[in-house]
């Protein structure tokens, strides 16, 4: 495992965001939820410092350095319309002088808001299509065209969601370690999969037993879960050792109940789980992801799942922009 995780922390990586992000406390919202609470603290990667922040800064670090080793001078991707990993692409692209082609799916605000707004900012070539199906294609598309004009494309996956970014993930499990922070439950918002394989592959490498549970903003839970399995496996591979060694001593937990009317579909529970973390301890979360995630944990807490000296770490993965 110590060579495994000595190869992680040292792949090569752009250097995005040169801080750890912090860990707090989230003591008024434990006394919101009652005296059987458990510890809750918050992994703040919403104040990750790049390009608006959030889980897929830690993603691209790793894959643009992989995109860098390839020879590319441009990076194409998909996500909706609103996405954060698109966003957070077209920012990378920007401060590596690359060019940037996103493929979006859906309708486009006019004039752009959120993430689209900041998308043009950052100088990116967007191409809007109407279907998620449609988005494959158009990357293709795009990438034959940017060899045609002589230039080297690099197609990064929807979310990011590689064993490479999951990587970018997983290198950061140790700051929880330097933070002294030892959770027995990490809840995050989870959709492509590679943040959650990170965590549970970073939990392994440093030998924590937290039991990473991801709620899922679209996808159904098994779904998910075999998807995070493979990427986990091929990290495994990819570090030099075997499929299965970095799967930890949970099974992999995807947790679909708040999916609600699906992706970008707002429930009343993350309504009220957004609301209840603002009014208690002044921190914003995004309706897509964030909320969702929140909405799973404090189910849990309402359900008496874990016990009052539990710690129940909330990993913030940003997406306010959207
Ligand atoms: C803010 C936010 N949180 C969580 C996720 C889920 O991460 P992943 O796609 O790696 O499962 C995403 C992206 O999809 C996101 O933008």
């Amino acid at each position: 495992m110590a060579t495994a995780l000595a190869t992680l922390m040292s792949k090569p990586a752009v250097d995005l965001a040169r801080h750890r992000t912090p860990v707090e406390r989230l003591a008024r919202l434990e006394q919101a939820l009652g005296p059987d609470a458990p510890r809750l603290l918050v992994k703040r990667d919403d104040l990750l410092a790049f390009g608006g922040g959030g889980n897929k800064v830690r993603k691209l670090q790793l894959i643009a350095a992989e995109a860098r080793r390839a020879g590319a001078d441009t990076l194409i991707t998909c996500g909706a319309v609103g996405s954060n990993h698109a966003r957070v692409t077209a920012a990378t692209g920007a401060a590596l002088g690359w060019r940037v082609i996103l493929v979006l799916n859906g309708v486009a605000p006019d004039p752009p808001t959120g993430n689209l707004r900041l998308d043009h900012l950052f100088g990116a070539d967007v191409r809007i299509v109407p279907r998620r199906e449609d988005r494959a294609a158009a990357m293709e598309a795009a990438a034959d065209e940017v060899r045609r004009a002589d230039h080297v494309p690099f197609v990064i996956p929807v979310g990011g969601s590689t064993p490479v970014g999951a990587m970018g993930m997983a290198r950061a499990v140790p700051e929880l370690g330097m933070d002294r922070v030892t959770p027995d439950v990490i809840i995050h918002a989870s959709s492509s999969g590679g943040t959650q394989a990170g965590l549970v592959a970073g939990c392994a490498l440093v030998g924590s037993r937290a039991h990473v549970i991801g709620v899922s903003a679209d996808e159904p839970a098994e779904a998910l879960a075999t998807h995070v399995e493979q990427l986990i496996d091929s990290m495994a591979v990819a570090l030099g050792g075997r499929a299965g060694t970095l799967l930890g001593p949970h099974p992999i937990t995807t947790d679909d109940s708040q999916v609600g009317g699906g992706y970008g579909v707002s429930t009343p529970a993350a309504t009220e789980a957004t609301t209840l973390l603002a009014r208690t301890e002044g921190i914003v979360i995004d309706s897509v992801y964030g909320a969702k995630a929140m909405a799973g944990l404090i189910a849990r807490v309402r359900a008496g799942t874990f016990t009052k000296d539990q710690t129940v770490l909330f990993w913030h993965t940003g997406g306010l922009i959207g």
